[in-house]
């Protein structure tokens, strides 16, 4: 079965054939992040405008990478929720006159369920059940998933998501957007115990994750030395930084594992594809017999491919929606 898929969710507009979930005919990824670096982040209105612009040419050249027509394709799947409202409203009503034009069935994907989807493209054998750290610009979670379309929340965050944290203490260092994959890279020539940085837990919830006081205590570190003209080692203060985010992700994620006895791990999402918590998450799954699995890292962050993978499992389950569906902000993973 082949499934044309639609991302537009937030400043990347992309469009994917893939078959039985697995395969990747085509994908096409179109990023406004150059626009968007302009203002530190994301600019909602700029971003609806930018997909309005780029979904045609975007969904086109999909179909054409993967020689195909859109006779050729079984159902379509968009992103429906969470994310821009403005952004996502693009890609659904695109879908929903592509599917009325068509008579193709409308798949609505959850954009984090996609995320968790690209591992199946990049780890063939993998299948549910397992438990999932999933970790993007907007959201921090521990997921079980017990099937394809069948999900538990162990833990979340009750501030900022990784990502987040992650742009804006890069942002305070004068990285462009999106300062993750720089502050990332600098980390690396740094030395991760140069600065020592607090390790906020929640009462009551061990698996639930708070990274707005680390975010803080970074931020204030750098403002503090500034103002006494002390020139803080920008490797040193990213490497700490890194080290402090992927020990909270790590602790949470591996108790989580133990208390639920679950042997397979998987991450997701943007911040999936930093090397820290790459590397040290499959160190320890070795060191304690656990399966670890990741996407490869050009489908860590927004793409249609995982869409098409996710939509497949939808379209089984029978998630299929009629032409009055509509694009939500915010929406449970667990539906
Ligand atoms: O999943 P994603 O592409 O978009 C959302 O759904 O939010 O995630 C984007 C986030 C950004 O915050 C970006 O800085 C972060 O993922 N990110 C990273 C890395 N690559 C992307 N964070 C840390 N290390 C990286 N290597
Ligand atoms: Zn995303």
């Amino acid at each position: 079965m082949k499934i044309l898929a639609i991302e537009s969710s937030c400043d990347e507009t992309a469009a994917a054939v893939v078959e039985d979930g697995r395969k990747v005919i085509s994908s096409v990824v179109a990023s406004q992040v150059e626009e968007h670096k302009l203002y530190g982040g994301v600019v909602p209105e700029i971003a609806s405008r930018r997909h309005a612009e780029a979904i045609v040419p975007v969904v086109k050249s999909s179909l054409e990478q993967a020689e195909l027509t859109l006779k050729e394709i079984d159902a379509i799947a968009v992103t429906y929720a969470p994310g821009l409202i403005g952004a996502l409203l693009v890609g659904v009503n695109f879908a929903k006159g592509l599917s009325l034009s068509t008579g193709l069935p409308l798949v609505p994907t959850h954009h984090l369920r996609s995320h968790i989807a690209s591992n199946y493209i990049s780890n063939q054998e993998l299948k549910p059940p397992f438990l999932c750290l999933v970790v993007s610009g907007g959201h921090s979670h521990i997921v079980m998933v017990e099937d394809y379309t069948k999900m538990r929340i162990i833990g979340k965050t009750r501030d900022d998501a990784a990502g987040e944290a992650f742009d804006k203490a890069a942002r305070t260092m004068g990285m462009p957007y999106p300062g993750g994959i720089a502050l990332d890279k600098v980390a690396e020539n740094g030395d991760p115990f140069a600065f020592k940085l607090p390790r906020p837990t929640v009462s009551g919830s061990q698996y639930d994750f708070s990274f707005s006081g680390l975010k803080t205590a970074v931020i204030n570190l750098i403002h503090n030395s500034a103002q006494k003209g002390i020139e803080l080692n920008k490797a040193d203060v990213c490497a700490s930084f890194r080290y402090a985010v992927v020990d909270c992700l790590k602790t949470n994620f591996l108790k989580a594992a133990e208390d639920l006895k679950v042997e397979k791990l998987v991450i997701a999402g943007g911040v999936s594809a930093n090397r820290l918590l790459r590397s040290s998450l499959q160190e320890e799954c070795n060191k304690r017999g656990l399966a670890f699995y990741m996407p490869e890292k050009s489908l860590c962050g927004d793409n249609a491919a995982m869409v098409g993978s996710q939509g497949y499992y939808e379209y089984l389950s029978g998630n299929i929606a009629s032409t009055d569906l509509n694009a939500f902000a915010t929406m449970s993973i667990e539906l």
